[in-house]
């Protein structure tokens, strides 16, 4: 037997040590790489969604593949993305917790939807929780995607009459991760298939508008019972990358809702005296001081670039700019690596909220780049490559390390999203 110590020294060494090749990898985009090949581990060609992440999570796991497929055109990612795409748009419909609430909902019969067991909901330290129905997590049987063709026409008539309903949830937070991970599946590969699937996902949600408050913004769900900041930011964000995006005669419809909702939010006080955003507006539709989350500080960083890119207004870059300083100062260590709040462990659906935030950085970052910034995304790629990864190139959720076993997608998918934010900083 070894002595405890040796053998812990042991342990420990082969633990910082893990891959001595990949760990001085510094370049970016090889980094990402490398995650991207980790990623797919999770990715389930049966379902269409990654083993072990939720629904909506699955939506921002395909945004981060799509965001590294837009700026690395090597055709080992270009044909694992286009994959994926066409594959999740045929197979994740059946996995939808909750379908067709949107629809049930107009009638208040919510007898058939209690039924469903999907419901999100909050708890301790105001995080979010998400339950799913008895049984949703049994995946059958793992299918490689690389198993599947790049492009298969069956597939792709599919997907050519794909349904908006079917990825409708009663949660419009959910509704538009997906809007926003189709219109990535556009900028990818072209296929317009995917715009008009996410322009029919916005139109769905645009009857969650107005709220009691202020005679603006959307509901967090079905329920009616919660106006939240991060449903209110993707109604923006995906208004606006829309915008962006449709033929010119559909341009002012998003613009136009783009800028209602930067209104209405602007009006509402959620933005707290520090600058940074809380999570929503109580029942008297005021700020309600709960958890300014980072993916509140993220989402609305993308929403307001491409809105600026759509109609050119100063003042759009300018809220942006001062919301990320805030959300910098606000979330990060003396290493200038982020945290929430509760990190590291914040539960299942937080375990996301840190890439979403590297992600509307990116954006910003592109078309207004400042040191402030730079220095968050170098900082934040370098610690999880070096204390947040191990030997498989698995990135766990404490960004700042020790690296917290087991990783699972979500805590992946997000490390990933800082890794590619890295690559254009
Ligand atoms: C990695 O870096 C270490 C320390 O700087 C060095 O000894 C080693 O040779 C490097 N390995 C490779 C594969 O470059
Ligand atoms: C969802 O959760 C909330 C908060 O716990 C609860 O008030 C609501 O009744 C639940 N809704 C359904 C349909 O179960
Ligand atoms: C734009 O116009 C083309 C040609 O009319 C049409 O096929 C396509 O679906 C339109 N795209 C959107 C997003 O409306
Ligand atoms: C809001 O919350 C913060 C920290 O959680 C606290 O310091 C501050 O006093 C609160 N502000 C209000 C207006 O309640
Ligand atoms: C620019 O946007 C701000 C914030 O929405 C708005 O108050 C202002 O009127 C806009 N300016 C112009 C010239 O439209
Ligand atoms: C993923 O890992 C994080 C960090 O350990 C944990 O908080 C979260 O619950 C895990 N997610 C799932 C779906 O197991
Ligand atoms: C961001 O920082 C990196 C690393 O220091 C540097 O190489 C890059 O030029 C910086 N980007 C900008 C836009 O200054």
């Amino acid at each position: 037997m070894y002595p405890s110590s040796l053998f812990q020294a042991l342990l420990l060494s082969s633990a910082l040590v893990p891959n001595t090749f990949a760990q001085n990898i510094t370049d970016p985009t090889k980094r990402a790489e490398l995650s991207l090949t980790a990623l797919q581990i999770w990715y389930n060609a049966g379902t269409g969604l990654w083993n072990g992440a939720g629904w909506w999570n699955s939506a921002n796991a395909m945004t981060v593949v799509s965001n590294l497929a837009k700026i690395d055109s090597s055709k080992t990612v270009q044909d694992l993305a286009s994959r994926i795409f066409s594959n999740t748009i045929v197979q994740a419909p059946a996995k939808n917790p909750q379908p067709g609430v949107e629809g049930t909902s107009a009638k208040r019969d919510d007898s058939i939807i209690i039924g469903s067991g999907y419901n999100k909901s909050i708890g301790a330290d105001d995080q979010y929780i998400t339950t799913f129905p008895l049984e949703w997590g049994m995946n059958g049987e793992y299918v490689d995607v690389k198993s599947l063709p790049i492009y298969n026409p069956k597939q792709a008539a599919v997907a050519a009459s794909a349904n908006p309903s079917d990825w409708l949830d009663g949660f419009y937070d959910d509704d538009l991760w997906w809007a926003l991970g189709w219109i990535g599946a556009y900028d990818v590969t072209k296929d317009t298939k995917y715009l008009n699937l996410a322009s029919g996902i916005f139109k769905a949600v645009t009857k969650a508008w107005p709220t009691n408050c202020g005679n603006g913004g959307i509901w967090w769900s079905w329920q009616k019972n919660y106006a939240n900041a991060i449903a209110n930011e993707l109604f923006l964000s995906t208004a606006a990358h829309l915008a962006n995006r449709v033929n010119a005669s559909d341009k002012a419809y998003y613009v136009d809702w783009a800028q209602k909702e930067i209104n209405w939010f602007l009006s509402t006080g959620m933005i707290n005296e520090r600058g940074t955003i809380n999570d929503g507006l109580n029942s008297n539709c005021k700020n309600n001081n709960m958890t300014a989350w980072s993916y509140n500080q993220g989402v609305i960083l993308s929403g307001l670039v491409e809105l600026n890119k759509a109609a050119p207004n100063s003042t759009y870059l300018t809220i942006a700019s001062k919301i990320a300083k805030a959300a910098i100062t606000e979330l990060s260590d003396s290493n200038n690596v982020l945290h929430d709040k509760c990190g590291p462990l914040c539960g299942g659906d937080a375990s996301q909220f840190k890439g979403i935030f590297s992600r509307g950085l990116q954006a910003l970052q592109e078309v207004a780049p400042d040191d402030v910034f730079n220095k968050s995304i170098q900082a934040n790629a370098n610690s999880i490559w070096n204390n947040n990864r191990d030997e498989g190139n698995m990135l766990s959720i404490n960004w700042a390390g020790p690296f917290i076993a087991p990783p699972n997608a979500t805590t992946h998918s997000s490390a990933m999203d800082a890794l590619v934010a890295a690559i254009t900083a």
